[in-house]
């Protein structure tokens, strides 16, 4: 019987967390920890040999039905924190998307598997954006919504209101630290926070509005390798999403801490605990002060391939 193996990315988001959710451009970078998974028939659900109800996590639960629903044994295995803002659960169902499309004979191309990632994360958390499984299934780097001639452009999401055009974005030379608080936040409730507060407040709005436009003007700067104008927006684009409320003192103290070694420094994903990222050239000073402020640091590599699928017959 064949054996499916699968493996995604996790990522981290230079810019546009959040706003991204509403339709505005975002930058997201795959990372070298994933998600690694492999499935294979069986008489019932098990995941990593204990019987399971699969129908009790949301994503596998979306995926299975757009397969056949039959069991499967599902073994995982993750190097991506959970609730930390480093893409986890969009890793899983890229991840598991390719697996269960390979074992069904359908097609693994990374845009379908995206979109279907997409909507698994969308089942499961009832909002958000197509950044974290688009960054997962293509790898290297993603921007959603770059103007049209920026980069190549790997395929368009719709949903409800809101359309993202995903296009490709040449991975930087450039040396990023991210540093975790160890506090797990759920990114559904943030999201929902959000959108509540910017649909009540007009202020709100145009934070969102203007982290959209940080992002465009940061999009110049990686193309231009500009550090120092790119280090100013990310850490500008921190203030803003504590401003909407969801930053938190641990985020700020890393934050704070890596500043004076870095050229920029902001939170990560959804924010509320999770990790915060620095984009500096002492990235040794940078591990340091996180750690001395209790936050656990690594250097992070970029240019990474995204998901990976093969047969064992
Ligand atoms: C993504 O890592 C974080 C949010 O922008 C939600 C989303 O885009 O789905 C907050």
């Amino acid at each position: 019987m064949n054996e499916i193996s699968a493996s995604a990315p996790g990522k981290f988001v230079i810019l546009g967390e959040h706003a991204v959710v509403y339709g505005k451009p975002a930058a997201a970078l795959a990372i070298n920890r994933r998600f690694n998974l492999t499935v294979r028939r069986d008489s019932e659900f098990r995941i990593n040999n204990e019987a399971a109800d699969i129908t009790a996590n949301p994503h596998l639960r979306y995926i299975s039905g757009k397969n056949d629903m039959l069991p499967v044994s599902v073994h995982m295995d993750s190097k991506i924190p959970t609730g930390s803002g480093l893409g986890s659960s969009a890793a899983l169902s890229v991840a598991f998307s390719a697996a269960m499309r390979a074992l069904n004979g359908r097609s693994t191309d990374e845009g379908e598997i995206a979109k279907e990632a997409f909507e698994a994360e969308y089942f499961s958390q009832g909002r958000g954006s197509p950044m974290d499984t688009s960054a997962s299934a293509h790898g290297y780097g993603v921007a959603l919504n770059a103007p049209e001639n920026d980069g190549g452009r790997l395929w368009d999401i719709t949903k409800n209101e809101y359309a993202w055009r995903v296009s490709m974005i040449d991975v930087p030379p450039m040396t990023f630290v991210i540093g975790c608080t160890g506090i797990k936040a759920a990114t559904g409730p943030l999201v929902e926070r959000v959108r509540k507060y910017k649909d009540s407040n007009r202020f709100a709005s145009d934070i969102v509005d203007e982290i959209g436009q940080i992002t465009l003007d940061g999009m110049t700067a990686l193309r231009k390798n500009d550090v120092t104008v790119l280090g100013d927006l990310m850490t500008k684009d921190h203030k803003l999403l504590s401003i909407l409320g969801v930053s938190s003192k641990e985020l700020n103290k890393l934050v704070g801490a890596s500043l004076p070694y870095a050229y920029g420094a902001k939170l990560t994903g959804a924010g509320g605990g999770g990790c915060m990222v620095a984009l500096t050239d002492q990235p040794e000073k940078v591990c340091e002060a996180i750690s001395s402020r209790g936050g656990s640091p690594f250097i992070v590599k970029t240019g990474v391939e995204g998901v990976r699928v093969s047969v064992k017959t």
